[in-house]
């Protein structure tokens, strides 16, 4: 079975890692899909962060990378998946992906399925990680070598712009 796993990305962390890997472990072919939700100001363009989980998944011969423009339902489809991996953390990241599950299921009979998060990832987020970079923090306890460096070399150029 092809499974999806949707998300962000902006930027990979460890946490989207484990699960990407978890969902190849459990399903034949695993498509990334790299998507943009309109109330999020990101910090990579869409190309730049599918560079980076391309990079950092190359390990996994059943993972492939891909940006998504539309619905997830409808990339869903063109692929032959039947299914959607979502990672989950908290109650309030449940509440939210039960909410999609169902429109996704209504909208387009796509399955999801919720991989909760390895502890020691728990509590991680994109968004910290990216408060931390803006401020000239040290990531590179959350997201692999070569995403750390793409974020230095994003926040310095903001430095030397504003500095
Ligand atoms: O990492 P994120 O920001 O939670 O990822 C959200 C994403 C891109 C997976 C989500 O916004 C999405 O699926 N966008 C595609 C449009 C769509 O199909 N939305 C779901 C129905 S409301």
């Amino acid at each position: 079975m092809i499974a999806i796993c949707p998300g962000s990305f902006d930027p990979v962390t460890h946490g989207h890692l484990d699960v990407i890997a978890r969902a190849a472990g459990l399903f034949e072919e695993v498509v990334v899909a790299v998507g943009r939700n309109s109330a999020k100001n990101y910090l990579f363009e869409t190309g730049e962060r599918v560079a980076l989980v391309r990079e950092t998944t190359s390990h996994l011969p059943n993972v492939t990378v891909a940006p998504l423009d539309g619905l997830l339902v409808d990339f869903a489809r063109e692929r032959g998946a039947g299914v959607l991996v979502k990672g989950i953390r908290f109650a309030s990241d449940f509440d939210f992906e039960l909410q999609m599950a169902h429109i996704n299921q209504v909208v387009g009979s796509v399955e999801t399925v919720m991989l909760p998060a390895s502890s020691v990832w728990s509590t991680l987020s994109s968004t910290m990680v990216r408060e931390v970079a803006s401020f000239g923090g040290d990531v590179s306890a959350f997201v692999p070598e070569v995403v750390a460096l793409a974020i230095r070399r994003r926040t310095e150029g903001w430095e030397q712009r504003n500095g």
